[in-house]
């Protein structure tokens, strides 16, 4: 057994703080195989060490409670992302143009290109080709009768309408991006085995961008153009340009389909909240919510301090790395009464599932739509929501989300 899983097995280990002020200390491996694939416990155990811990393996900080995630994301002066929100200086110099890793005020006119795009009322033109395909979707679920939650529900309005609404060619590359998606986030992860053996996929992903997704062959009127005619205005350069296409391909895909196919998860192990949601539909959007909550898409990136920061008394050096795990936070029961429950009628409106700040997601409101789309028509026709075998996952070093969910609905 490796010396991280015995660690594992024993637990974290808490020693006395270095000084009056300094963070309890744990040598928990918390991108171990084993942690990744079920960080629920320890996060707990985080949760109570106190507001701040250090994790010695990895020369961290670690924020795991709601409250001191929250605050930080909003103080982004202090908390900076300017020099990367990966966990390695690789990840971080090769993603330095993008959106992710400046703050304002240069992030505020890269996000403009963003919120151009996917803000509210642009994204509800697409909304009847939304409703539409989910809608024959879920029809033809239901006639089957089984099906993968992750690959024929989950994936479908990403693939073929988020793609088609970013711009990328209509080509065999499509399903590769998921893949290549996933692995740049393992890449975001510390320096280690599952880190240095993605960065063929972030080569992968970086050569179609520049050799394939080319803005000559973008679907016209996508965000891609916009991107890609904000370059040509002298508003953001050509390399900030690519660094958002990278982000669109990242942030907009796999994080939309892990939120949805662990909703779906989540409501075929509590058929008394399914029942609840198809007797009133209006629970469908605080259903998802409650999904990306629970279940968090997202569980962590990483922030570096400006100055010497306290917290609760615990002092955080200047020019520190702070990882700040969403997904713990998300589960934080000083914040949520019974957190570790999935309820229908929580409605958690204020998750940090899509962050807090100036860098909140751009892409909630078109990542909601889909969901409410697609559980919407599932309510209307499937009574009841089994699983039909083990759902399957892999370890990433920030996402969280399902491979295979065998579901069974009638
Ligand atoms: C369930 C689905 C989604 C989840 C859980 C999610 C989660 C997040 C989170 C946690 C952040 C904050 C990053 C930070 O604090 O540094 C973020 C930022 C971002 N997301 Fe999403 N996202 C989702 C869907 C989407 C979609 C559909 C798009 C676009 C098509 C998108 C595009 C972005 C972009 C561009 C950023 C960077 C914004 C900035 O740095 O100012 N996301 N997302």
């Amino acid at each position: 057994m490796s010396p991280a899983a015995e660690r594992h097995q024993r637990g974290p280990s808490v020693t006395a703080a270095r000084t009056s002020t300094a963070a309890p200390e744990t040598d928990l491996d918390l991108f171990s195989t084993e942690v990744l694939l079920d960080p629920f416990p320890h996060y707990a155990r985080l949760r109570d060490m106190g507001p701040v811990v250090y994790l010695t393996e990895y020369d961290l900080y670690g924020l795991f409670r709601y409250e001191q995630v929250r605050a930080a994301l909003v103080d982004w002066e202090t908390f900076s992302s300017a020099q990367g929100i990966a966990m390695n200086p690789t990840a971080n110099e090769l993603s330095a143009d993008s959106i992710l890793s400046v703050d304002p005020p240069r992030q505020r006119a890269l996000r403009k290109v963003f919120d151009d795009a996917l803000r509210p009322k642009h994204v509800r033109r697409v909304a009847g080709d939304i409703e539409h395909l989910a809608d024959d979707l879920v029809d033809s679920l239901v006639r089957r009768g089984e099906f993968d939650g992750v690959r024929d529900f989950a994936c479908k309005l990403p693939v073929e309408i988020v793609m088609d609404l970013i711009g990328f060619p209509r080509d065999e590359h499509r399903e590769e991006l998921l893949e290549w998606a996933l692995g740049a986030f393992n890449f975001m992860g510390p320096p280690g085995e599952r880190q240095e053996s993605t960065f063929p996929d972030v080569q992968a992903l970086m050569q179609y961008l520049v050799t394939e997704a080319t803005p000559d062959r973008l679907l016209p009127g996508s965000f891609g153009q916009i991107v890609w005619e904000a370059a040509d205005r002298g508003e953001i350069t050509g390399n900030e340009a690519l660094m958002a296409m990278s982000a669109y391909a990242c942030a907009g895909l796999d994080t939309t389909i892990a939120g949805v196919a662990s909703t779906l998860w989540l409501l075929a192990l509590n058929p008394d909240q399914w029942r609840a949601v198809r007797q009133d539909p209006q629970l469908v959007p605080g259903t998802f919510l409650e999904g990306v909550r629970l279940e968090t898409p997202l569980q962590f990136f990483s922030r570096v301090t400006t100055r010497d920061v306290e917290i609760d008394g615990v002092t955080i050096p200047r020019g520190a790395r702070v990882v700040h795990s969403y997904g713990s936070a998300n589960r934080d029961e000083r914040r949520y009464p019974d957190p570790d429950r999935f309820d229908a009628h929580r409605n958690p409106v204020d998750t940090v599932g899509f962050g807090v700040g100036v860098h909140t997601c751009p892409g909630r409101a078109l990542a909601s739509m889909e969901a409410h789309a697609l559980f919407g028509a599932l309510a209307r026709r499937a009574t009841t929501i089994e699983l039909a075998g083990e759902p399957t996952r892999s370890p990433n070093n920030i996402t969280r989300g399902l491979d295979r969910l065998p579901v069974r609905v009638s």
